[in-house]
């Protein structure tokens, strides 16, 4: 039998299923609902005729061997053919094993180590509330540094800082509202922790105040800030917390926050593009929580399609 009956024939199936998988990837990015199915879809339909035709010979076989063992066992054996009293040829079953056996191996090692690493963002987030403390703490118009926990069950590793400035009220709708500007202190570009730019308590003569809270020893540290400043890579905020030099993508996070029974509670943080005008007249351009260094908005805000839910 001459070597090429041992090559399979040329198919259109891989390139097909290969510009599936192609599509699945970009729709990933793009638009993992509709793009992504697309993609899933084609690769599918392109896979199983691919399939179909790599397996054409064996099914071919396993039709065409039974009237023709006879021959076969007087015939000498030839390379590639099945042996007398055999269905398939036995390199085709080597071949067959060998990659199912491998793609066993391959999936048994990869989809545990896949799922640990990518599933608990998603899964099991709290959704935490910091109370901190008395809202007469808080001087009208006076910034703090401000340190509490997130969860103190968790300890020290759940401390967090904002900065923090009672703006005093606001009227919505003909009802006074408290206002409070609540920036995180995470740096949009890589998460380093940003510093306030300006002189502090003990500069300005002015006490530190803590609280004990149920969200751990809480600090108002009184501070002036001209801006905000990152000590890793020269990221620098103004004290609305709009990026005005350096790397980060975009502004700085906030807090949502709540007044309940005369008490700040400082809620779940929500990523901001820009902030324009400032304290409680200030229009915040508010987007749900993503990573540092992920935009918002503008055209590469479709470069981070997906987000585990930060809290
Ligand atoms: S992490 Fe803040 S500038 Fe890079």
């Amino acid at each position: 039998m001459p070597e090429q009956d041992h090559l399979p024939k040329p198919t259109v199936w891989p390139i097909g299923f290969a510009i599936g998988i192609a599509v699945v990837l970009v729709g990933l990015i793009v638009n993992p609902l509709w793009i992504a199915t697309i993609g899933g879809g084609i690769a599918i339909v392109f896979g199983v005729l691919w399939a179909r035709d790599a397996t054409a010979d064996l099914r071919g076989h396993a039709v065409a061997v039974e009237p023709e063992r006879r021959e076969a066992a007087a015939a000498p054996a030839t390379a590639g053919a099945p042996a007398a009293g055999e269905r398939f040829p036995r390199s085709k079953f080597l071949e067959f094993s060998t990659l199912g056996i491998g793609g066993l191996i391959g999936g048994v090692v990869t989809v545990p180590v896949a799922g640990f690493a990518l599933l608990p963002p998603f899964l099991g987030q709290k959704h935490h509330r910091a109370d901190l403390g008395p809202v007469s703490d808080f001087a009208e118009g006076q910034w703090y540094i401000s340190t509490f926990m997130i969860d103190p069950a968790e300890g020290e590793v759940s401390r967090r800082t904002a900065f923090i400035r009672n703006n005093g009220t606001l009227t919505v709708g003909g009802k006074p509202q408290p206002s409070f500007t609540i920036i995180s202190n995470r740096c949009a570009h890589l998460g380093c922790p940003v510093q306030a730019n300006g002189p502090t308590g003990a500069i300005l003569g002015m006490k530190t105040i803590t609280e004990k809270t149920s969200a751990g020893e809480i600090k108002l540290e009184p501070v002036v800030p001209a801006g905000f400043g990152c000590p890793c890579h020269g990221g620098q905020y103004d004290t609305e917390g709009n990026r005005t030099a350096g790397p980060p993508v975009r502004g700085l996070d906030r807090y949502a926050f709540e007044i309940k029974d005369g008490r700040l509670i400082l809620l779940s943080t929500f990523s901001v593009a820009k902030v324009d005008g400032t304290g409680a007249q200030a229009k915040i351009h508010k987007y749900k929580s993503v990573g540092p260094g992920e935009h918002v908005d503008g055209w590469e805000q479709i470069l981070y399609p997906l987000n585990p839910p930060h809290h």
